[in-house]
């Protein structure tokens, strides 16, 4: 890849980023829920943990959050998607998560505490783009047998919805994990601490 592509790479994921910042404050404006999510700003400059109130979060659809000026996603995956992910084993690299980023707690099958929800960072560990949230299934535009995950468009690298890398894709590992914890009847994720058990 040329010096060129590079710098267009990063261009790509500057205007990633900000979208993502455009999103929170739309959907601030569109669901009042989202409101009580939002950290403060002096939590965010100072990198502290920020909690994320995940209790309208519906089956299939994803939050995103900034922590540490980084784009972290919350999805809520449905049973199917929790199904789908044992059979996706075959075409990933790192099925284990042996090379890659998490606490221990999430080196699991579906990489997380709980089953049913992905925390992540949106980061494509390739060049740092921030890959699309594809949930949908079947034959889409870069995979002909597609069963919902993540998809960089910088370079064409696709992750499962446990953020697990296919194999033959320029990402050479998964998706990061971030340190976090349940709260408040576990109706509440804090990205950024937990406590120390990891
Ligand atoms: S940044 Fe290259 S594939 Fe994502």
């Amino acid at each position: 890849m040329s010096e060129q592509d590079v710098d267009k790479s990063r261009r790509r994921f500057l205007t990633a980023a900000t979208t993502v910042v455009g999103a929170i404050g739309a959907g601030v404006a569109v669901v009042p829920f989202v409101g009580s999510m939002m950290p403060s700003a002096r939590a965010l400059s100072a990198g502290a943990p920020v909690e994320v109130d995940i209790s309208k979060l519906e089956p299939g659809r994803r939050l995103v959050i900034e922590w540490r000026k980084k784009p972290v996603w919350v999805v809520h995956r449905t049973k199917q998607n929790l199904e789908d992910l044992a059979k996706l084993e075959g075409k990933l690299a790192d099925v284990e998560s042996n090379s890659s980023q998490q606490p221990a707690y999430a080196k699991n099958k579906h990489r997380s505490i709980k089953p049913e929800y992905l925390v992540v960072v949106g980061i494509c560990t390739h060049l740092g783009c921030s890959p699309q949230y594809r949930p949908e299934v079947g034959n889409v535009s870069f995979d002909s047998a597609w069963l919902g995950g993540f998809f960089c468009p910088c370079h064409g690298s696709k992750f499962d919805l446990a953020g697990r890398v296919y194999a033959g894709v320029p990402a050479p590992v998964n998706l990061v994990i971030p340190p976090y914890m349940y709260t408040n009847g576990d109706k509440v994720v804090v990205i950024g601490e937990d406590g120390g058990v990891a």
